[in-house]
């Protein structure tokens, strides 16, 4: 087994579990969505559709059971999304905490539903709606994914170390880490898009295995970390208060990130899916865990903890080419089908946990699974035979190896060099439409259509003309400019192959 920080977002195969609604029977008002602190059992319907295989219902059902969720009426009827298909509207009376539970094993279970049918009525403002957005969403058959930032509410699901511990955990056989841990567990479980994270008061034994791992790490940054990740650290210990004494608060780097590149943070309890976390990214929110290893061993972690978070992510998460190769990615993955979704997991594991980059002819690291082990850090960095360039096209179907040092390692110069090859290979996903971020609304718009993309270009003309004004400007003091080169990086993002249509 290698050292800290090893395992990173969940790689387990994301289940199919797509959409799901939940109609509120009084008002949307009561949704466990909106409402995060009441205990008062409510009466809600759940309606969901099948998946197309035998035992589906008995499987649906028996989350209920699990749950001990008082259901009161069962019944199925014609779909009102698709003819020849049956809902099933199970009636049920719990609380919000249960409801929520709910939804999240339920998702696992069911298929697709219209969402929107269940909203009529609804005594909430719809979203905002921009010009390249107005049209309605109208695939059926993509995954459901979050439209606006607040719907990564309902995009949480832990896969592992929720509150459980595997067995060879090192915090399996000891009573108060395990108490520890739900402590964790509920402040991310009930955390909702908006709040303050709470601010932990660590224990004396958390800041002295922290400390043990910050001080090892630290003189490893000196020598092997790249320049962006460096340029942030006297910042970080300024206003984040980095220091071997102190574990910084996740409110205190959601403040400072959200000023240097709009990056938030959001508490998460464990291993999130892939789809999930890499949903958030596109919002430019990382999914960030607050608990830290169990003190036995401060050089090992099976899963992620506060110390691979704060030190192998936050740094490079404040430099805007990184937050941009993040977000990106996070927007490739938005509706993509399951085995997409895979490859753009790998991807994200030897870039962003595992990635490397050449700077004034050396490797050096980027990479936060590297940056939070120290074995694996030295290993990666002596084994030359092991280091390729980037290619997604290659990476993605490298194995992402969880018990061990990688096959292999990759590099490219910098992160805009990642980001134009990612840029290539999101084209190669299959995905009827384009996702584009709006930063003033925090919603994702799907272009779709031809109108909807018009519009889009109407919007942007208005930073373009910024553009060629300051260009015009500056070329007019400096006839050195090289106006041409950065009038070409426009067209040539703009050079559509319609080649394959005529044919
Ligand atoms: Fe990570």
């Amino acid at each position: 087994m290698s050292g800290s920080g090893k395992s990173l977002i969940g790689l387990w195969l994301y289940r199919t579990g797509e959409q799901w609604a939940l109609k509120d029977s009084v008002s949307k008002k009561q949704l466990p969505a909106e409402c995060s602190s009441s205990s008062q059992e409510s009466h809600n319907s759940v309606i969901f559709s099948l998946k197309n295989q035998v035992g589906g219902l008995a499987r649906a059902l028996q989350v209920f059971q699990d749950l001990g969720i008082n259901v009161l009426h069962i019944e199925s009827r014609r779909s009102g999304r698709r003819e020849s298909e049956y809902e099933i509207l199970v009636d049920v009376e719990c609380d919000n905490r249960r409801m929520e539970q709910l939804m999240t094993l339920l998702r696992r279970e069911v298929a697709a539903i219209n969402l929107a049918t269940f909203e009529q009525g609804s005594d909430l403002p719809p979203p905002p709606t921009p010009l390249s957005a107005t049209a309605s969403f109208d695939f059926d058959d993509i995954p459901w994914f979050p439209r606006k930032i607040s719907d990564l509410d309902r995009a949480q699901n832990v896969l592992m170390y929720g509150t459980e511990l595997d067995a060879d955990h090192p915090g399996f056989k000891d009573p108060v880490y395990r108490k520890r841990r739900e402590t964790f567990a509920n402040i991310a479980h009930s955390y909702k898009y908006g709040q303050s994270i709470p601010r932990v008061q660590y224990t004396e034994e958390e800041i002295k295995t922290w400390g043990t791992v910050f001080r090892e790490l630290h003189k490893l940054y000196i020598l092997h970390a790249c320049t962006e990740y460096l340029e942030n650290w006297p910042e970080l210990v300024k206003y984040c208060g980095y220091r071997e004494d102190n574990i910084p608060q996740l409110q205190d780097l959601n403040t400072f990130l959200k000023r240097k590149t709009g990056f938030q943070l959001r508490p998460v309890a464990g291993y999130l899916s892939p789809r999930d976390f890499l949903s958030g990214l596109a919002f430019r929110v990382f999914h960030c865990t607050q608990y830290i290893r169990h003190s036995s061993d401060p050089y090992y972690t099976p899963e992620p903890d506060c110390c691979h978070e704060l030190l192998g992510h936050m740094p490079l998460l404040a430099n805007p080419s990184f937050a941009q190769f993040s977000q990106e990615l996070g927007l490739t993955s938005l509706g993509a089908a399951d085995d997409d979704i895979e490859k753009l997991a790998t991807l994200y594991f030897f870039t962003v946990e595992f990635g490397l980059c050449k700077q004034d002819d050396t490797l050096k690291v980027y990479g936060a699974g590297l940056l939070s082990s120290v074995a694996e850090l030295k290993h990666a960095l002596a084994a030359e035979d092991k280091i390729k360039r980037f290619d997604p096209e290659v990476t993605c179907h490298e194995e992402c190896i969880i018990t061990s040092y990688q096959n292999h390692y990759y590099y490219t110069d910098s992160f805009e060099e990642a980001t134009e090859k990612m840029r290539e290979f999101a084209s190669t996903i299959k995905r009827p439409f384009g996702v584009r971020y709006n930063p003033y609304t925090q919603s994702v718009e799907v272009l779709s259509n031809a109108k909807k993309i018009a519009a889009l270009v109407s919007e942007l003309r208005g930073d373009l003309c910024i553009v060629s004004n300051a260009l015009k400007k500056i070329h007019e003091q400096d006839e050195t400019v090289d106006v041409e080169g950065i009038a070409n990086m426009l067209h040539c993002d703009l050079h559509i192959d319609t080649e394959k249509e005529k044919d």
